[in-house]
C-alpha cells in the first residue's frame, strides 16, 4: 500500500462549472481517486475554490455584493454540484482560508529570506474612479487595428492582435466605464525564476522519465525560451496582503497562493480533526508520499515550472508533483460553452436532466485526452442508449428476471463450471487485466472502452449459453449458468465503481451487499470472484437500472442547450 496524494485544478470561484470544467480535471482526478482507494491505497485527494483576483471583484462588483459574500456563495454552489457529481474529494476548501494565508506567508518568507523575491517599479493604468490599478483586460476601447469598440487592454477579440492598454483608442474601465484614466507607478514583487533555474532544471530532469511527453515539453519549452522573473502581487483588495513592510497595501497574485491552496486546503482538512490528521504527512518532509496533479493542459507551465520554483526556492522539502495529468478541452459540438448564449450544458442542469452516471460515463468514455473533444447530444444519447442501456442494464435485468421466472430469487447451487464458463473467465482475467493497466496509466478512454467490452462479454457469454433453452433438459447446467451470470453483476459493480459508483452500489443493493466490503482490485482474480455469491442469497430485480433516452427527449434537450 502506498500514499497517494490526488488534486484536481482548483475551480475559479466565479462563474459555474460546465461540462468542459467537469471533465477537464474534476472527473478524471474522481476516478483515479476511486480506483487507487479501491486497490487499498491511503488516498488523499483535495480541491478547492480558487478564489482570488479581479475576475472575482469583477463578479461581485456586477451581482452589487460584498467580494466576501459572492464568494461563500459561489463555494455553496459549487460544492453541492461537485457533490450531485459524486465527487468524492477528501476535502473541498478554499484558496481564501487562514490555512492557506499562513502557509502563503510561511513560503513567501522562505523565498524572501532566500533571495528568490525581487522588487521593480513598474508603469500601470490607474482608475480614479474605480480606486483601483486596471489589469490588462480590464481596460477597454478602440483597436487601433480595425476599430473595433469593444477591444480589450491584453488582445482584440475582433482583430486577435496582441495590444498594450496603451494602444487603445478612447480607453475607459470596463468595470465602472469611466475614462478617467492614469498611468501610475507602481512597486511590486517578483519571484526570480532566472536564480531558480538551475534548481528547477536538476528537478526537472529527475522527472522526465515519469511525467507523460506533452507536459515535459511544455515544460522544456519554457526553459528553453528563458525564465523570466514573474510578478507575484497586485494592486487589488480581495486577497491576502502581502506581508513584507512597503508592500502591505497590495496583495499577493492569484497564481501565487492558488496551488499553494492545495496545501492550505489540506491544512484545512487536518485541522478539523486533528489527532487523526496531519497536513505535514502529505505535504512537508512527508515520506513515500505519490503527488498525482490533474489539470487543463492551459494550466501546465504553473504546475510544471512556477509552483514547482516555488517550492524549491524555499529550501524545504516540500512534496512536489510525481505526475501530472494535463487534459484537453471539451468543446460544445465544436464551439465554446457559453452562459450568456445559453451554449452548453452547466453541471447543475446536467444533473437535473439525468442522473450524475450518464454524464460521467459519456464524459469518461469520451475524455479530452490526446486531443480535443466534443460533446453533441446525439454522441450522448446514443451511448447512454446503447453502453448503459442496451449493454450494462439489458444485462443485469435479463439475468435478474430470467433466474427469478425460471427458478426463484435465490442465488442457485448448480454444479461444477464446464468449459465455456472457464474460457470465459480467462477472456475476463484478460480484459480485466487490461483494464486495469489503463486506469493505472489514467488512459481513461481506453479504460472505459475495456470496461464496455468487458460488460459485452457477458451477453456474449449468455447468448451463446442459452440457459432458457438448457433448462429444459439440464436444469442443473442452467442453474450454473445463471449462477456464473449473477456473479458478474457483482464482478461488474466492482469494476465499474470508480466511473459510474451510483449505479455500482444499486447493481449491489440488488444482493443486499455495498460497495464498503468488496476485495482490492489489486488481488482481483476473476476465477475467485465467480464463486463470491453463496448459494442462496437472495436478490431483488426490482427496476431498470437506466432508461432509454427517446429521440423527442433528445429534440427537446438540443433545443433547450443548442448543440
Ligand atoms: N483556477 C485555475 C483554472 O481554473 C486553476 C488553478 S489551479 C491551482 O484554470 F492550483 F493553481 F489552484
Ligand atoms: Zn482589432
Amino acid at each position: 500500500m502506498s500514499k497517494i496524494l490526488i488534486t484536481s485544478a482548483l475551480p475559479y470561484i466565479n462563474g459555474v462549472p460546465h461540462l468542459g470544467h467537469m471533465v477537464g480535471c474534476l472527473l478524471p482526478s474522481d476516478v483515479y481517486a476511486r480506483y487507487m482507494r479501491m486497490c487499498g491505497h491511503e488516498v488523499l485527494y483535495i480541491c478547492g475554490n480558487d478564489e482570488h483576483g479581479t475576475a472575482s471583484e469583477v463578479g461581485a462588483l456586477k451581482e452589487n455584493m460584498p467580494v466576501q459574500e459572492y464568494c461563500d456563495k459561489y463555494h455553496a454552489r459549487h460544492k453541492k454540484v461537485y457533490a450531485d457529481f459524486n465527487l468524492s474529494f477528501d476535502y473541498f476548501g478554499r484558496t481564501s482560508s487562514e490555512q492557506n494565508k499562513e502557509i502563503t506567508y510561511h513560503i513567501f518568507e522562505q523565498l524572501d529570506k532566500n533571495g528568490f523575491v525581487a522588487e521593480k517599479t513598474m508603469k500601470q493604468v490607474y482608475s480614479v474612479d474605480d480606486k483601483m490599478f486596471l489589469a490588462d483586460r480590464y481596460i477597454t476601447g478602440t483597436c487601433p487595428h480595425c476599430g473595433y469598440d469593444k477591444a480589450r487592454g491584453d488582445q482584440c477579440e475582433n482583430c486577435t492582435k496582441v495590444l498594450e492598454p496603451t494602444d487603445l483608442i478612447n480607453p475607459h474601465s470596463t468595470i465602472s466605464g469611466s475614462s478617467n484614466l492614469e498611468i501610475r507607478e507602481t512597486k511590486h514583487l517578483f519571484l526570480n525564476l532566472p536564480k531558480i533555474e538551475e534548481k528547477l532544471v536538476e528537478w526537472l530532469k529527475t522527472k522526465e522519465a515519469f511525467w507523460p511527453d506533452v507536459a515535459y515539453s511544455i515544460a522544456k519549452k519554457w526553459v528553453k525560451e528563458g525564465l523570466q522573473p514573474r510578478c507575484i502581487t497586485r494592486d487589488l483588495k480581495w486577497g491576502f496582503s502581502v506581508n513584507k513592510a512597503g508592500f502591505e497595501d497590495k496583495v499577493f497574485y492569484v497564481w501565487f497562493d492558488a496551488p499553494i491552496g492545495y496545501i492550505g486546503i489540506t491544512k484545512q482538512w487536518s485541522d478539523e480533526n486533528p489527532t487523526k490528521r496531519n497536513w505535514k504527512d502529505w505535504w512537508l518532509d512527508a515520506e513515500g508520499v505519490r503527488y498525482v496533479e490533474f489539470m487543463g493542459k492551459d494550466n501546465v507551465p504553473y504546475h510544471s515550472i512556477t509552483f514547482p520554483a516555488t517550492l524549491l526556492g524555499t529550501g524545504e522539502n516540500w512534496t512536489k508533483v510525481d505526475y501530472l495529468k494535463g487534459m484537453s478541452y471539451l468543446t460544445f459540438a465544436g464551439g465554446k460553452f457559453s452562459k450568456s448564449e445559453h451554449r452548453g450544458v452547466f453541471a447543475e442542469d446536467a444533473v437535473k436532466e439525468f442522473p450524475s452516471d450518464y454524464w460521467r460515463y459519456w464524459l469518461m468514455a469520451n475524455a479530452p485526452e490526446a486531443s480535443d473533444s466534443s460533446f453533441t447530444f446525439e454522441s450522448f444519447v446514443n451511448t447512454i442508449n446503447k453502453d448503459l442501456n442496451g449493454v450494462l442494464g439489458n444485462f443485469v435485468q435479463r439475468v435478474l428476471k430470467m433466474t427469478s421466472s425460471k427458478i426463484n430469487n435465490t442465488v442457485p447451487q448448480g454444479e461444477e463450471l464446464q468449459a465455456e464458463d472457464k474460457e470465459l473467465i480467462k477472456i475476463l482475467q484478460n480484459r480485466v487485466n487490461d483494464y486495469f493497466k489503463y486506469m493505472e496509466a489514467m488512459e481513461f478512454r481506453k479504460a472505459v472502452n475495456e470496461l464496455r467490452a468487458i460488460w459485452v462479454e457477458g451477453n456474449n457469454y449468455i447468448s451463446a449459453t442459452e440457459p432458457w433453452t438448457v433448462i429444459k433438459e439440464n436444469p442443473k447446467r442452467a442453474e450454473t449458468i445463471l449462477r456464473v451470470c449473477l456473479n458478474l453483476i457483482r464482478i461488474y459493480a466492482i469494476l465499474s465503481a470508480p466511473l459510474i459508483p451510483n449505479t455500482a452500489e444499486k447493481m449491489l443493493a440488488k444482493f443486499n451487499l455495498t460497495l464498503a466490503n468488496m476485495p482490492t482490485l489489486r488481488e482481483f482474480d476473476v476465477a475467485t470472484e465467480i464463486n463470491a455469491l453463496r448459494t442462496g442469497q437472495e436478490f431483488t430485480v426490482g427496476e431498470a437500472l437506466f432508461e432509454r433516452i427517446t429521440p423527442e427527449k433528445m429534440q427537446e434537450l438540443q433545443q433547450t442547450y443548442g448543440g
